[in-house]
């Protein structure tokens, strides 16, 4: 369970079990969610979808259990997904746990390294897209929206914010595409790598990209009340997230002042900056540009080519050949699971300061 400031999340169930469930407190009650929508966000992440992910198909139909009548808020919101495709078989690191996966922590931890990586896995981040989809649409309802694309795969770059912030209207074509990527010219680099990377049985990880559009001024607040910190707790509760960036991020390393600066103007009345380098943000607080997030994913640690581990019963050290099914590159997939990731933790912060619905009505 993860508790926001008013939203709180509990995940259940893993991998390899019947269902994984998710149950979300805090929501504003009477709230319109639409679940042919919500299921539209959740296929998003499917496996089926982009080239170079896992072969693991399931069906992720998310089903009501209780909190949704009539397409509305009622209380506590829980959904389910059945896990139907599972061949825990496949998967043995009990003994030999996978390197730089959760199986050596989760056997010391708690007794035994689970099944498809159990409560570790990536599957999980579909209840993600359940609990941030709903606030997707929650926050819509006030103009503000939200869109992730691929910046970086494989070491190849595709796009980057810090050369203007993209449209909307652009990201949300690229959803479309063979790769979520804003210029389509670099789609067919992208197979390239991937089909060279998994030729030689290894795997790759990148950057995402995610913007809030038409934040209102004001979201956010000081110190441990600020937007940068709860987005970044969301975003590395995602599995593989390395690092999350604000802004430029590590680009204001080599600034100085005058050149990170963003000046501010007025344009049809509006104040505004003439550039957007803090990304949205000063002092934890939405200034009323493009929020913008950048997230790093090390590559998909289960790769196909061989390495070495420590055998945990014999104390040897051995070979080690991963069976299983994994994405060679994750990455497409988890663009949608990002912009949940931040629906998320923004719409907690709006719940938190009222900016956008009454929080005692919420009550
Ligand atoms: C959408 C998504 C899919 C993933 N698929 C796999 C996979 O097929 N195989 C794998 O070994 N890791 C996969 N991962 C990454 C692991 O879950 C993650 O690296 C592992 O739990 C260890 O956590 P850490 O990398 O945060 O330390 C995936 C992650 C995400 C977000």
């Amino acid at each position: 369970m993860y508790a926001f400031d008013v939203l709180s999340v509990k995940y259940s169930g893993a991998s390899h079990e019947a269902y994984l469930e998710v149950r979300i407190e805090g929501l504003p009650i009477g709230q319109e969610v639409d679940l042919d929508r919500l299921q539209n966000f959740l296929d998003r992440r499917k496996s089926g979808k982009y080239a170079f992910s896992t072969p693991r198909r399931e069906e992720d139909k998310a089903e009501v259990v209780e909190g949704l009548a009539d397409g509305k808020i009622t209380g506590p919101v829980i959904v389910r997904i059945k896990n139907g495709n599972t061949r825990p078989a496949d998967y043995s690191f009990d003994r030999v746990p996978r390197p730089s996966h959760a199986d050596y922590v989760a056997k010391v931890t708690y007794g035994r390294a689970p099944s498809g990586g159990g409560a570790f896995s990536g599957r999980m981040t579909a209840l993600t897209c359940i609990a941030g989809g709903i606030c997707v649409q929650l926050l819509e309802k006030f103009g503000v929206r939200i869109a992730s694309y691929i910046s970086e795969i494989g070491g190849l770059d595709c796009y980057t914010y810090d050369n203007g912030t993209p449209k909307y209207e652009d990201i949300e074509r690229c959803h479309g595409y063979a790769f979520p990527v804003p210029d389509p010219s670099k789609i067919g680099l992208v197979e390239e790598r991937l089909r060279s990377v998994a030729a030689s049985g290894d795997t790759v990880g990148g950057t995402i990209e995610t913007v809030v559009y038409d934040s209102p001024v004001g979201v956010g607040g000081p110190i441990y009340d600020g937007l940068e910190g709860k987005v970044a707790s969301a975003l590395f509760a995602i599995p593989a997230v390395k690092a999350v960036e604000s802004g430029l991020g590590r680009g204001f390393s080599s600034r100085t002042g005058l050149s990170a600066n963003d000046a501010f103007c007025v344009a049809d009345g509006k104040v505004m900056t003439v550039t957007n380098r803090s990304g949205g943000i000063n002092g934890g607080i939405a200034n009323g540009m493009p929020i913008t997030f950048r997230t790093t994913f090390r590559p998909t640690p289960s790769v196909a080519a061989e390495q070495i581990t420590a055998d945990l019963s014999t104390g040897e050290n051995v070979p080690l050949t991963i069976s299983g099914r994994h994405d060679v590159a994750f990455l497409p997939r988890a663009v949608v699971v990002t912009e949940a990731a931040v629906a998320l933790a923004y719409l907690d912060a709006a719940l938190t300061d009222g900016q956008l619905f009454d929080k005692n009505k919420n009550e």
